[in-house]
């Protein structure tokens, strides 16, 4: 029978921790972390996003600030947001919600956020950091990170010698993932659109991660019997049969063929969305924690 990864309940384990953590620095530092969330127009999903991360913050005994501006927002008003946050000793953790409108350009957004304060991983210095496996003072992508965990909720801490075949190569998901399960001593596998024979090469794999975003493209006689199964996709897609204009989610892996298979998998929703609100909670800790010379 195929284990389902319940990434819902393991991300409230973590974030039930962090509530006593949170406590913690705020006795020491004398005030809360604190998590700024910026958000570029009005785009539902992302919407939703932004809200679920305020409120989690909150929730965990964080500040919380965030700051939505219009769709039309030119980019040097971004800017001038980013810097007096940069600026703001009080704020520990800086996000941008992604993707940007095309007036702005992503990358050098990106680049203007304090590294120290990249609690979503995506800066060149806080990806160089991950790739040369400075832990010590990286801020690691939250997706890839809550992977992570989640494999090892089903392997067990040591996933020494897994083959990992990830696919999807996006600077968010794919290729921190790919470096994360390496620092894991994982044989790791980077497969994509142009990847010739991707059924057989992911039946090659002992943990594949889905990161595509392309609904149930992965399907079950793809996968080796056994293996787990981290799906990161999320989509939205239509839902005929829960009525005339319904939509539901469904990830990457076409679940229903997959569960026939695998020894273990995350449900979408509830596998990994979770876990990436959990880690980004994380890191604002950590961050704030490394800001105030305390101990990770
Ligand atoms: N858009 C989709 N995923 C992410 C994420 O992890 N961080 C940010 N900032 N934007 C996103």
């Amino acid at each position: 029978m195929v284990r389902i990864i319940d990434g819902k309940a393991i991300a409230a384990r973590i974030t039930d921790q962090l509530v006593g953590q949170s406590k913690q620095f705020t006795d020491k530092s004398g005030a809360a972390p604190c998590l700024a969330v910026v958000l570029v127009g009005n785009d539902p999903a992302s919407s939703v996003y932004v809200r679920n991360k305020g409120k989690m913050a909150e929730k965990i005994g964080f500040r919380s600030i965030q700051k939505t501006v219009p769709a039309d927002t030119p980019e040097t008003d971004l800017i001038a947001i980013i810097e007096t946050l940069n600026n703001d000793p009080s704020v520990n953790g800086i996000l941008v919600q992604l993707p940007l409108p095309e007036q702005i350009d992503e990358t050098k957004v990106i680049e203007l956020i304090t590294p120290e304060k990249d609690v979503d991983g995506f800066h060149p210095i806080s990806v160089g950091r991950l790739n040369s496996g400075d832990f010590d003072k990286a801020l690691i992508p939250c997706t890839p990170a809550g992977s992570v965990i989640l494999a090892k909720d089903a392997l067990g801490d040591n996933l020494s010698g897994k083959h990992v075949v990830v696919v999807g190569r996006s600077n968010i998901v794919g290729k921190p993932a790919a470096q994360l399960f390496l620092a894991e001593h994982c044989t790791v596998t980077i497969a994509h659109s142009r990847t010739k024979d991707l059924p057989a090469l992911v039946k090659t794999a002992d943990i594949v991660v889905a990161a595509v975003g392309r609904p149930e493209m992965i399907k079950g006689d793809w996968i080796k019997p056994g293996a787990t199964i981290i799906d990161v996709g999320i989509n939205r897609v239509d839902a005929p049969e829960k009525g005339a204009g319904k939509t539901k989610l469904v990830g990457d892996v076409d679940f229903d063929e997959a569960s026939m298979v695998a020894g273990a998998i995350t449900p979408v929703p509830g596998g990994v969305g979770p876990m990436t609100i959990a880690m980004l909670m994380s890191n604002t800790l950590k961050a704030a924690k490394r800001q105030h010379g305390l101990a990770d």
